[in-house]
């Protein structure tokens, strides 16, 4: 508890004496909790014997006002300043704590703001995790921060339970295993390799006490069963959405080495709620993501079933288009709508009779005609889904040329989608290293060469650069 000196300005506190003087014509003194002298009204008068009453805050003594206890004093004014000073220390503690929670509290909001609008639409589990454990170390730089999620099929699972928030819910999240997402900090490299178990040590007591847990020195705590780096002072906070469990936010050893406070504590419990929604949307989302990719493969693996020469085309095609987007750098938003899309650009010949795809011999104009009709046919299938619409456009043009020769609307150079361009490269690639009805398979280096004599013509020529170091890699 603190000293009555700490809890009210001094300048305040002589005018308080001055008044009590005043008004009962005597001299006031005061005094700290060990009743030495600290301050006096009149400042001239000696100190001489007192009769003193305690004064209070939250029922402990802060410190003593005291009268001269010669002349026969009235107890009743000394109770009465005594009481006085209670009160407005009281009072003055308290809006001195609400205007600390007021700033802890807009803190808060700050912080919860900035995670929106930094995180608004994302979807991507990684970056959620790694914007919460760049929050987490802001509000407490540690020699560690990890985020460790239970598997996404546990995950999953859960979600869809009947059990969560029962008692088999925590029979049965007490055998799971987390894993370590994102760490930050010195043991980084070290906190990935390791997990954590819900059924014993500090993460028990969280799991089934459902709340965070902060200890001051983990060698005296006997829940502690050790962690693979050196760790003093341990917080750990669940992420919890619904009532089940998710994962933990797990910090070590501030760099300033003081405890977790449990202001910071409060925030982060706040912050790790707000993120634990946004990464169970994003679990939801990989696994619907994961559903339309296999029904994708699925898809074209029936089309392609028409034709013996072409099975696992899509696949190829979308698994060489994914390494150019890679080794181009682009984001892996991006990678995972192209590699849907490169599984898809040939559902169009679903529309395209079976005799012909399966020709041995040159085609006529029109059955040329009639194949060129994929890319439309795909492009009006996909449309379909409003979330693919922009998919259509890259499956519509995959048979463009760089050089303006190619179909269904002669685009030329970059006026082509980039996946359009990439999905051709990888397409083209496929086709030549692959049996047909009327050659046996290219070498890959023979394939290779067929296709830089077309770079700049049918291909574009980047992007075949970026696809030729990805072969030459490889081989
Ligand atoms: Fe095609």
């Amino acid at each position: 508890m603190p000293e009555i000196i700490d809890l009210i300005d001094k300048s305040r506190i002589n005018e308080l004496l001055s008044q009590y003087s005043n008004v009962f014509k005597t001299s006031v003194f005061l005094l700290n909790k060990n009743e030495d002298l600290l301050l006096k009204f009149p400042e001239n008068i000696n100190y001489t014997d007192l009769i003193t009453e305690p004064i209070y805050l939250r029922d402990s003594v802060v410190g003593y006002v005291g009268i001269p206890g010669t002349g026969n004093p009235p107890q009743s004014l000394l109770a009465f300043i005594a009481k006085n000073m209670t009160e407005i220390i009281g009072m003055g503690h308290e809006i001195e704590s609400l205007a600390g929670e007021v700033a802890r509290n807009y803190e808060e909001l700050s912080i919860l703001r900035s995670l929106s609008s930094r995180l608004g639409a994302v979807l991507n589990v990684d970056k959620i995790c790694n914007v919460l454990a760049e929050e987490v170390m802001n509000i407490c730089p540690s020699k560690n921060v990890s985020i460790f999620l239970v598997s996404e099929m546990l995950a999953d699972t859960l979600s869809t339970s009947s059990i969560i928030g029962s008692e088999n819910f925590a029979h049965s999240i007490r055998s799971s295993v987390l894993f370590p997402k994102v760490s930050l900090g010195t043991y980084s490299s070290t906190a990935l390799m390791m997990t954590l178990s819900t059924d014993r040590g500090l993460l028990k007591y969280v799991v089934e006490k459902k709340e965070p847990l902060t200890v001051c020195d983990v060698s005296v705590d006997n829940r502690f069963e050790g962690f693979p780096y050196p760790v003093k002072r341990i917080f750990i906070a669940p992420l919890i959405v619904e009532d089940s469990l998710i994962g933990a936010i797990v910090a070590t050893d501030k760099l300033n080495g003081e405890e977790f406070f449990s202001t910071e504590i409060k925030l982060i419990f706040s912050i790790a709620s707000y993120c634990a929604i946004s990464i169970k949307k994003a679990l939801l989302f990989d696994g619907i993501r994961s559903v339309l990719f296999s029904t994708a493969e699925a898809f074209s693996l029936t089309i392609e079933a028409k034709d013996l020469y072409t099975y696992g085309h899509s696949k190829r095609v979308s698994d060489i288009a994914v390494k150019i987007f890679k080794k181009v750098g682009m984001s892996s938003e991006i990678i995972n709508w192209v590699r849907l899309a490169a599984l898809l650009h040939d559902i169009g010949k679903i529309g395209t009779p079976e005799n012909i795809l399966n020709k041995k011999g040159k085609l006529d104009v029109r059955e040329m005609d009639m194949v060129r009709q994929h890319p439309l046919t795909g492009a009006r299938v996909i449309e379909q889904i409003p979330m693919l619409k922009e998919l259509a456009q890259w499956i519509l043009h995959h048979h463009e040329r760089y050089d303006g020769s190619g179909y269904p609307s002669h685009l030329s150079g970059d006026s082509i989608p980039m996946p359009s361009r990439v999905i051709a490269i990888a397409d083209v690639f496929d086709a030549l290293t692959s049996d047909r009805s009327y050659r046996t398979a290219f070498t890959e280096a023979e394939a290779l060469k067929i296709m830089r004599e077309s770079s700049g013509k049918d291909l574009d020529p980047l992007l075949f650069e970026y696809f030729e170091k990805i072969v030459s890699a490889a081989g």
